[in-house]
Formats: structure tokens, C-alpha cells, sequence
């Protein structure tokens, strides 16, 4: 398999690029998903071409996201929309999607345990994140996790020292890279839950704020 090049159809418009991931076969992980799960706005799906300032991207669907064929709506996506919340930042007028477009995981039980994706399987998809960006034409990135700071930002990007600044990235919009909202759901202790959380939402309004 070579990548998703050749499945990434020429008409850019969001729905049509939502359906033809849907036959997307660039790399092996279609072979054990659902479905491809594509960016989207919550309210104006449809949108050929949808205004929005901001960008975000995790790293691949979780097991909810597969099951359900949008990004974020497992217990990582309902942290996500209470941080967003509190940094004032209207989900609607973001627009969500992943690195990876198709779930990776491996069998724990009758449990599907999220795997992470490598460097084949992220820059076999790049395309279809490509196309998103240049349909959508964000005015800023927001990464969610290292996995999609470093395909952006490249292997060295170290997220602990560098959350929460903007990044300049030729032929990209600025980027801001924070915590997952996962790492917060896994951290071990209260007080590590609080602080990796508090990051979070810190990091979101100096997003919001990039783009008052
Ligand atoms: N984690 C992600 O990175 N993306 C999702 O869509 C859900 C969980
Ligand atoms: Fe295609 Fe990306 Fe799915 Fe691989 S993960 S099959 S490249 S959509």
C-alpha cells in the first residue's frame, strides 16, 4: 500500500472527500476499522467550503469514534467539549478531525485497546489531512497529543516544553500543540489529573486568544 494519494479524489469540497475516505485503502488499517472517521463542524456538516479559524487534531479515532463514524465523541471527546468549554471556545465553530483517519488497535478481552499509530500509517493518511487543510483553510492549528505535534511539527518536538506556543511551520497556518485529552483522562493521581487538565485549558485560551 502507498499512501493515500490515489483515493484522495480532486473535487476538495467536505462532503465529497468525506465519502471517498470511506474507500480509502493507503494503508492496512481500513482492513480492521469500522469505518473511516473524517473531520467535521458539529452543526454545518455540509459546508462545501466552512469558514472556521481553528483546526484541531487529535491522533486516530477511538473505539466510540469507530463505532459511531465521528471524531471525538467518546469519554476523550466529552473532556474535550468541557475544556473547551471553560476556554470559551465554541465547538461548532472549531473544526475536528484526526492525524489518522481509521482506528488502530489490538484485542484485550473482548476489549479493543487503542494502539498508536505509526510513522507508516501517519504518513500514509497525510493526504487526507492535507486536503482538509486546504479545504478548511484554518487560521490556526490546534494539535491535541504528540502523536499529531510531531507528524506537524516533526519527530524532535518535544510537547512537554513546548505546549502552548505558537509554532511556525512553512506552508502551514501557525500551530499550537497541547496535551491529548486522553493523557488527562490517564493520568495516575488526582493531582497530575488536575495539572495536565489545567494545561489543557490554559494552552485552549491562548488558542482562542491567537485568534481574537
Ligand atoms: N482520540 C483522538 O485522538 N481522536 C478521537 O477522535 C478520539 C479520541
Ligand atoms: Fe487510508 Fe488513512 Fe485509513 Fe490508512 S488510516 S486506510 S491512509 S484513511
Amino acid at each position: 500500500t502507498n499512501g493515500a494519494a490515489a483515493f484522495v479524489p480532486g473535487d476538495r469540497s467536505l462532503p465529497v472527500l468525506r465519502k471517498a475516505v470511506q474507500q480509502c485503502h493507503g494503508c492496512d488499517l481500513y482492513r480492521h476499522a469500522t469505518q473511516a472517521v473524517f473531520g467535521e463542524l458539529e452543526t454545518h456538516e455540509d459546508a462545501t467550503r466552512p469558514k472556521v479559524a481553528m483546526m484541531m487534531i487529535g491522533e486516530q479515532p477511538g473505539d466510540q469514534e469507530d463505532r459511531q463514524g465521528r471524531p471525538f465523541v467518546g469519554p476523550a471527546g466529552k473532556l474535550l467539549d468541557q475544556c473547551l468549554d471553560e476556554a470559551r471556545i465554541d465547538r461548532d465553530a472549531v473544526y475536528v478531525t484526526n492525524t489518522v483517519k481509521h482506528f488502530k488497535w489490538e484485542p484485550r478481552g473482548k476489549l479493543r485497546i487503542h494502539k498508536k499509530p505509526g510513522m507508516q500509517e501517519i504518513r500514509a493518511c497525510r493526504p487526507w489531512l492535507q486536503a482538509e487543510l486546504e479545504t478548511v483553510r484554518p487560521r490556526l492549528i490546534v494539535c491535541l497529543g504528540a502523536v499529531a505535534a510531531q507528524s506537524l511539527l516533526g519527530s524532535k518536538f518535544r510537547l512537554t516544553q513546548a505546549h502552548g506556543e505558537i509554532e511556525e511551520v512553512k506552508g502551514l497556518p501557525p500551530i499550537i500543540a497541547t496535551l491529548h485529552p486522553s493523557a488527562v483522562l490517564r493520568a495516575r493521581t488526582d493531582e497530575d489529573r488536575h495539572r495536565s487538565r489545567e494545561i489543557l485549558v490554559a494552552d485552549l485560551k491562548r488558542a482562542a486568544d491567537y485568534l481574537k
